[in-house]
């Protein structure tokens, strides 16, 4: 057996010495011939492994290069260098990899994020990665844990798709047709029937629809899988390909909704305050170093673990989108024309407004419901007074939009006025409205854009640092 090694976060936190141990890892610094720090992913904290004068000989102590895998065994000795309690003092040091110190690209220095992130191939290596995706782990696994406990099924939704969940039309395609000479039909067009599926499929960018199926049997389930969107914006906050968690209750209406979407929001927070306190803490900590940066005005009033607590604590502000509209105009950033679009009832607020609504006007999440029927998806239930919808979007802090749900249209004459309205063929839809047809119920539900939500809760800036490999316009290296 090879593998018989401790790992280094639970070798810091056990409190015996004198015990005999194997740890592997890879080499962050080796100082003076003598002391290395030694790193296996576990916890930012390195191990100290400590070269006694006369145990390896010159040729292997010039390979012990930043980068380069180590497998050592040793015993466990009271540290007395600062910084930590214990270190392994080495009785052998095999060197599993080399690493060309003159061409490993991580330094022993602090790189920009932007560099790493051409280097997105080792940049899981540095401190900052190492805690961003160690708490993306934790919110994957919380999340399951959340549902689980309350009796949401998970269900599996297709990745290929037929459909266009959000009616938006920003879907990759998904062909095994030629595409220099696709087959055609008799006016040009081309011909899907000769297509893998025998028509023109995408890949999803909800798996809403089916998730509606899910819960007209289980009433509750949620999906948690990617998702894509052939949406061309280069910004902070998109992916092409992100991660969605969306749950959909039977029985349940907008309120219950917005109460299953901040418990959750809530949770997660509390989740990773107690499990991940350590990274947690070095990403506040990197964020304050940050934050110096800036000019004082930008600076966020509250560091991170502050803000988390602060969201944790208190009830999320929920408000209608006229009410929102009203605070807008009445601002003194609309009166300073301060805002670069145009604010008008019945347009889509940008997110310079969101922001303006969490980060100025409440200081807290808000919840934003019955937006204009115009400017959301067909499947939104119409409220009475025939001008809105029972949506609901969440605004975050440094965020904008984390949360977009609904309270669905389970009425079927309304459902399919909509659709004719916007021009959705009621046939390719049918599986859906079956639902309306056979033991229709009032049904709710939401997605949480996994990354968002990851953003939010590491004080990261940039959605590119919170997915292993990012996937933007113009952009799919790895
Ligand atoms: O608001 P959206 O488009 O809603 C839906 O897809 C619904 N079908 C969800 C549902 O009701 N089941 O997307 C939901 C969330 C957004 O609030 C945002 O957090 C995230 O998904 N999101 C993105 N995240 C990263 N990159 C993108 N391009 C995103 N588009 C949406
Ligand atoms: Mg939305």
């Amino acid at each position: 057996m090879f593998n018989n090694r401790v790992k280094i976060k639970e070798l810091l936190q056990s409190e015996s010495t004198g015990r005999q141990v194997v740890v592997m890892g890879w080499v962050r610094t080796f100082r003076n011939n003598q002391f290395i720090a030694l790193n296996d992913g576990s916890t930012n904290n390195n191990l100290q492994v400590v070269v006694e004068l006369g145990l390896l000989d010159e040729a292997t102590l010039k390979r012990i290069t930043t980068g380069a895998s180590l497998k050592v065994t040793g015993e466990v000795v009271a540290s007395l260098g600062k910084g930590q309690k214990y270190e392994v003092k080495a009785q052998t040091i095999e060197i599993l990899g080399d690493s060309d110190a003159e061409k490993y690209p991580l330094q022993p220095k602090k790189h920009s994020l932007e560099f790493l992130r051409e280097k997105a191939h080792l940049r899981f290596r540095t401190n900052t990665f190492g805690s961003v995706f160690r708490i993306r782990h934790s919110l994957a696994f919380a999340i399951h844990k959340f549902f689980n406990d309350r009796g949401f099924l998970y269900l599996h939704t297709p990745v290929i798709t037929a459909s266009d969940a959000e009616g938006a039309g920003e879907m990759f395609r998904v062909t095994t047709l030629p595409f220099d000479n696709p087959p055609r039909n008799d006016d040009g067009s081309v011909n899907f029937k000769e297509d893998f599926f025998g028509k023109s499929t995408n890949l999803t960018v909800s798996g809403q629809l089916e998730g509606e199926l899910g819960a007209m049997a289980f009433a509750e389930i949620y999906t948690f899988g990617p998702t894509f969107r052939a949406e061309n914006s280069n910004t902070t906050r998109h992916l092409a390909e992100f991660w969605m968690i969306e749950p959909e209750m039977a029985f349940s209406d907008l309120e219950d909704n917005m109460n299953l979407a901040e418990a959750l929001l809530k949770y997660l927070i509390g989740y990773v305050m107690v499990n991940n306190r350590e990274d947690l803490e070095f990403l506040a900590q990197r964020l304050q170093e940050e934050e110096k940066q800036k000019p004082q005005a930008e600076r966020s009033e509250l560091g991170l673990i502050e803000k988390l607590e602060f969201v944790l604590n208190n009830a999320f502000e929920r408000i209608t989108y006229t009410e929102a509209i009203d605070i807008l105009l009445e601002s003194p950033a609309y009166k300073k024309k301060k805002f670069t679009y145009d604010i008008q009832w019945g347009t889509d607020l940008q997110s310079e407004h969101e922001r303006y609504l969490v980060e100025k006007h409440f200081k807290k999440p808000v919840i934003v419901t019955a937006y204009p029927k115009e400017i959301k998806a067909f499947y939104m239930r119409q409220n009475d007074d025939g001008k809105t919808v029972a949506a609901m979007d969440i605004l975050a802090p440094g965020i904008g939009e984390i949360v977009g749900g609904s309270q669905r249209e389970e009425r079927l004459e309304k459902l399919e006025e909509k659709m004719a309205q916007m021009h959705i063929p009621a046939e390719e839809l049918s599986w859906y409205l079956d639902t309306r047809r056979f033991g229709t119920v009032p049904h709710a539900g939401f997605g949480l854009g996994f990354e968002r939500l990851v953003l939010f809760l590491t004080g990261m800036t940039n959605i590119r640092d919170v997915i292993p490999f990012a996937r933007t316009p113009r952009n799919c290296e790895f």
